[in-house]
Parts: C-alpha cells; sequence; structure tokens
C-alpha cells in the first residue's frame, strides 16, 4: 500500500518541483509507463517550452568535418578500429563554403563535430574557428570534438567558440565501462564538462536512449547528473546499432521512451535547449515532430557537403544523407510547421 502511494505521488512531487533522488527517478520511470501519465508529463513539457520560447525552433548548422576518430566506442560506427569506413576530412575552405551555404539558408549557428582526430591541432582549430567568427560574427558557433585538456579548450574558447556540445553517454560507472575500452575514463569526460563549464562556454550533455546494458537505474543516474550540472543543452537520442560494430545484433532504443525522457528532461530544465535528434528521427519517420510535442525546440539538419554525408554514419540508417541543404532546409520547416512551430534566423543562445 505505502509503495503505490509513493507511485502515486511520484508525479505530483516531480511536477511540484520536489528535489529527486536516484529512487525517485526510478520511480518516475517506471510511471512513465503509463501512457496517461506520459500525457500528463507531455503536456506540461509542451506548456513550458511554449512559455520560454513560444512556437520558435531553433536550427543549427551541423558541419561532420572529419570522420577520423582515435577512439574505440564500441556503439560508434566511425570508430577507429572499424576498417569498411571511407575517411575524410574537410579542408578550412571546405567548412567555411558550408558556413557560407548555411548562412544562405538562414543558420546563425555552426556546429563543427567530428572525431577526435589528431590532424585537426589546436592551432589548426584555433585558425579554422577565428576564420568562421570573423566571416559570421552574428553567428554562434559550437564545437563537438570530444575531450580535449582544459587549456585546448581554453584557447577554443578564446578564439570565439561559444558553445560545446560533449554527452557524457552514461553517468553510471560500470555501464560507461560496457560502452567504451579501458582507456577511457567517465570521470575525464565529466570533468570536460564542469572545466567546460568554468570557462563560459554554454554546454550540452546527453546520452543515448536504450544503449546496450542500460537500466531504469542508470537512465536515473543520467537525470541526477543533468540536475549537478545544469548544462545549457541536453542531447538525447535512441541507440540505433550499427553494423560494423559489436553491438550490430542489439536492440535499438525505444521512442517512446525517448520521447518521456525529453519530457522529463523539459520539465527538469524548463530553459534548456533540448533538440530533436537526428537518431530520433531515423527511428520514426515523424520522430522529430514527436520530439518538438514532446518538449524539444532544437533541431539540427546536416550542412556537410552531399558526397561526405554517408561517411559519417554512427549508426544505420541514418536520415537526410541523400539531401542537398536546401532540400533539409525546406523539409524541415514543411515538418515543423505541421506541428504549430516555426524555424527562426536567430543565434538562440540559452536563457540565462
Ligand atoms: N546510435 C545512436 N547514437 C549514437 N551516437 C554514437 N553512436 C550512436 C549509435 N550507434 C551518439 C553518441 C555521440 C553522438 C555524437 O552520437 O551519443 O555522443
Ligand atoms: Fe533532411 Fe528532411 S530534414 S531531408
Amino acid at each position: 500500500m505505502e509503495k503505490e502511494q509513493y507511485s502515486a505521488d511520484i508525479v505530483v512531487r516531480f511536477l511540484e518541483g520536489e528535489s529527486f533522488s536516484k529512487r525517485d527517478f526510478v520511480a518516475l520511470l517506471e510511471a512513465g509507463k503509463n501512457p496517461e501519465t506520459c500525457k500528463l508529463l507531455q503536456e506540461e513539457a509542451l506548456r513550458l517550452r511554449k512559455k520560454y520560447y513560444g512556437d520558435k525552433v531553433y536550427i543549427r548548422g551541423l558541419i561532420e568535418f572529419t570522420n577520423y576518430c582515435k577512439n574505440n566506442c564500441y556503439y560508434c560506427g566511425i570508430r577507429r578500429g572499424n576498417p569498411n569506413v571511407k575517411r575524410y576530412r574537410l579542408s578550412e575552405e571546405e567548412i567555411l563554403s558550408c558556413c557560407k551555404n548555411g548562412y544562405g539558408l538562414g543558420f546563425r549557428t555552426f556546429v563543427l563535430q567530428g572525431g577526435e582526430d589528431p590532424f585537426y591541432t589546436d592551432d589548426r582549430l584555433v585558425h579554422i574557428i577565428r576564420q568562421i567568427k570573423e566571416n559570421y560574427p552574428d553567428c554562434a558557433l559550437t564545437l563537438s570534438i570530444g575531450e580535449k585538456s582544459k587549456e585546448s579548450y581554453r584557447r577554443f574558447r578564446e578564439a570565439g567558440a561559444d558553445r560545446y556540445l560533449l554527452r557524457h553517454e552514461t553517468a553510471n560507472e560500470e555501464h560507461y565501462r560496457m560502452l567504451h575500452p579501458e582507456e577511457m575514463r567517465l570521470a575525464n569526460r565529466k570533468q570536460c564538462l564542469f572545466d567546460l563549464k568554468k570557462l563560459g562556454y554554454q554546454v550540452g550533455a546527453g546520452f543515448m536512449v536504450g544503449s546496450p546494458g542500460q537500466t531504469m537505474e542508470h537512465l536515473a543516474e543520467d537525470l541526477l547528473f543533468l540536475k549537478e550540472l545544469e548544462p545549457e543543452m541536453v542531447g538525447i537520442g535512441p541507440f540505433i546499432p550499427h553494423h560494423e560494430t559489436q553491438f550490430a545484433g542489439e536492440k535499438a532504443g525505444d521512442v517512446e521512451l525517448t520521447l518521456f525522457l525529453l519530457s522529463v528532461i523539459r520539465i527538469m530544465l524548463p530553459k534548456v535547449l533540448l533538440p530533436a535528434t537526428t537518431a530520433l528521427g531515423t527511428m520514426d519517420v515523424r520522430g522529430r515532430e514527436k520530439g518538438l510535442l514532446a518538449g524539444a525546440n532544437v533541431i539540427m539538419p546536416n550542412l556537410s557537403p552531399k558526397e561526405n554525408r554517408k561517411d559519417y554514419e554512427l549508426y544505420d540508417n541514418k536520415i537526410c544523407t541523400g539531401e542537398e541543404a536546401a532540400e533539409c532546409r525546406q523539409c524541415l520547416s514543411r515538418r515543423v510547421e505541421s506541428v504549430g512551430c516555426h524555424i527562426v534566423t536567430d543565434r538562440g543562445d540559452a536563457l540565462s
């Protein structure tokens, strides 16, 4: 009886903004299996998204500038141990040409994303960052290039980088070990995120939903970690197996659970910038639209040259690898409008 009462109260306590323990989050996630609970939280998440952002959706132009990576994360299609990837690097000119194309399409944030590729030394990166910021002073620049030293992060920040995306992937030590080789450390990844915050970046953390071995307890720890870090951005999407990884035969993450977590995160961090991810759109043809309805307010389409897109395959069947940026932009407008939102030409900085 006492236990039933606890589950019934958990949603109310969450909506009232009570401070949650791991046990509370597990109970909330269990409660989320009930479609009515899910709907209730979705409505609240939508109300909050509208309160802070109205119907605006921010777009970020993703430039996948290198698919070389020195890491070997077990889930990732472009990890160094996969010999069957056609590797590419974009030159500075090619990167700037992606920005030019994107600027014309209304993008005011560029995201430089890549594997951890030692070819791009700090000096090279600083040069690229400066060039982008000089050519596009009204745009925000986001980096998503993995774990670096605090000193490197400082140099990129001084060169003009505004934001940094580094998903923590899982906040649980044992689970982290299941997903990454020995040489990678969760503690280091977390430290990077705190360093980035201290350096004044707008920071994004996040994780995959349904990655191999993930339990409700792990997800509860992810939520607790987000609460502790208080990032300006959170990226989550379903895990999707890649055929050339050791997780090829694993199940993909659940779309409904991803949507539920988007709502939970919107309620927990009401002003957060929350993308409806490409992975969500890959698992469900209307995944991104559903994500917006669950509380997301950002979409990150691809600005990479069309000929490289299919080679940046973190997981199988990734969408939008055959389109030009301009085609994507139009398709996205229609999709976003179908759920009562509209895309804005704006940097879309975090609300303070
Ligand atoms: N399925 C879904 N997401 C993945 N990522 C990497 N591999 C996969 C996969 N197989 C995510 C990771 C990474 C982000 C760039 O993409 O969370 O941080
Ligand atoms: Fe890329 Fe639709 S968003 S084709």
